[in-house]
């Protein structure tokens, strides 16, 4: 098959173009290094593309921005791949306040873009689009929790298992990020749903891995490790540093994707996070991420949490695993964690 993948440098990108070439595919590759753009040096990923340019044997990567709709369009009329994936994103929270334009016109306009030019080019191949659990918005801040030692939890036995797909994504505060997100995610729907394509939104938790270029305003785990391996100051944002995330690292989210692709669907929606077993506050990844480094996290708290932020989420996997019971995670939550270490102690 040929693979369009957008956002290829980036951490779900450079994974899912690995997966699939490992299958023996053919891979198209779509990223203009936005990423530095938003953030920064330390957001740079030419490094990853040039991993992927020396390891992979049939990779063209295309320098394109996504906003660019001629292009974007011709592009697909070029290819006609026989899947799309679709990782490209502005993806932090907090960023989207200060480039609102930027921010949706990648987001939201960007992914408009790619499914128009699939639908009239490929409209056969499966369309798989990265969502967030920001699609939520604050809301799942309003469920009853407990706190315990570490962390907060749920206490409330209908979120036992987590926030699943029929939770509300209205009248809720979002980030403008989580708003452009949503525009992406119903548009990825309603092309599955009034034109028949095979498409799927995938409402992230944590995604992770020892390829991200993590940076403050993104990339937890990611730039957690790298201020415990340099000795910086990680900053906790409100909430006693027990906020909850479930993490789930680049591979198992390319290997779903893979899944999906072999038995597409039409118009889905899953969440897909490293669900409660994979899930743990700020304090506890210090912990975890101490007992692999040997180094003690230098951390400073701040009072006020980040707008919109969760205090508790992870994401109810019973649909995905109803939909794809042969789905099961390879890497648990301190094995993404020690790889995380390892990859990025050789990069320093
Ligand atoms: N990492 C997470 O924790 C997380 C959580 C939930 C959802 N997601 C979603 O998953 C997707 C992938 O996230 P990631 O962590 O791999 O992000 P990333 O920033 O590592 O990768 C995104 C890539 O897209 C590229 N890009 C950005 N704008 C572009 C544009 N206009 N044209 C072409 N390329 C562009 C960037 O240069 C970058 O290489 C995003 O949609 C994000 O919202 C991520």
């Amino acid at each position: 098959m040929k693979i369009l993948v957008t956002g290829s440098s980036g951490l779900i990108g450079s994974e899912v173009c690995s997966y699939f070439a490992k299958h023996g595919h053919s891979i198209h590759g779509v990223d203009n290094n936005q990423r530095a753009v938003f953030f920064g040096p330390q957001g740079d990923t030419t490094w990853r593309l040039k991993e992927l340019q020396k390891s992979l044997t049939d990779f063209s990567h295309h320098e394109l921005d996504i906003r660019d709709r001629q292009n974007v369009m011709d592009l697909i009329k070029k290819i006609k791949p026989d899947a799309i994936v679709h990782t490209a994103a502005q993806p932090s929270h907090d960023k989207a306040a200060s480039i609102p334009f930027d921010d949706f016109d990648v987001n939201a306009v960007g992914t408009l873009n790619l499914l128009e030019a699939a639908r009239q080019f490929c409209k056969d191949a499966p369309f798989v689009h990265m969502s967030t659990n920001k699609v939520y918005g604050d809301a799942p801040n309003n469920i009853k929790l407990k706190e315990l030692e570490n962390r907060w939890d749920y206490d409330d036995k209908a979120y036992e298992n987590g926030i699943s797909e029929s939770f509300s994504i209205d009248q809720c505060k979002h980030s403008l990020f989580g708003a452009s997100k949503v525009a992406a995610d119903v548009m990825v729907q309603e092309y599955g749903r009034y034109f028949g394509m095979a498409t799927c939104c995938l409402r992230g938790g944590c995604l992770t891995g020892p390829s991200h270029s993590g940076v403050e305003l993104h990339g937890f785990l990611s730039y957690l490790v790298k201020c415990n391996i340099e000795g910086k100051t990680y900053k906790i944002f409100g909430y006693k540093g027990k906020q909850v995330r479930d993490n789930i690292h680049s591979e198992d989210v390319a290997r779903f994707i893979g899944l999906f692709i072999n038995s597409p669907r039409i118009g889905e929606v899953y969440n897909l996070g490293g669900g409660k077993d994979n899930s743990c506050s700020i304090l506890e990844a210090f912990e975890i991420c101490e007992s692999f480094s040997g180094n003690k996290q230098r951390y400073e708290y701040l009072d006020e949490n980040r707008v919109g932020d969760h205090i508790c989420y992870y994401s109810d996997l019973t649909k995905i695993k109803e939909h794809y019971p042969e789905f099961a995670f390879r890497n648990s939550l301190e094995s993404t964690i020690k790889q995380i270490i390892i990859a990025q102690s050789s990069r320093s």
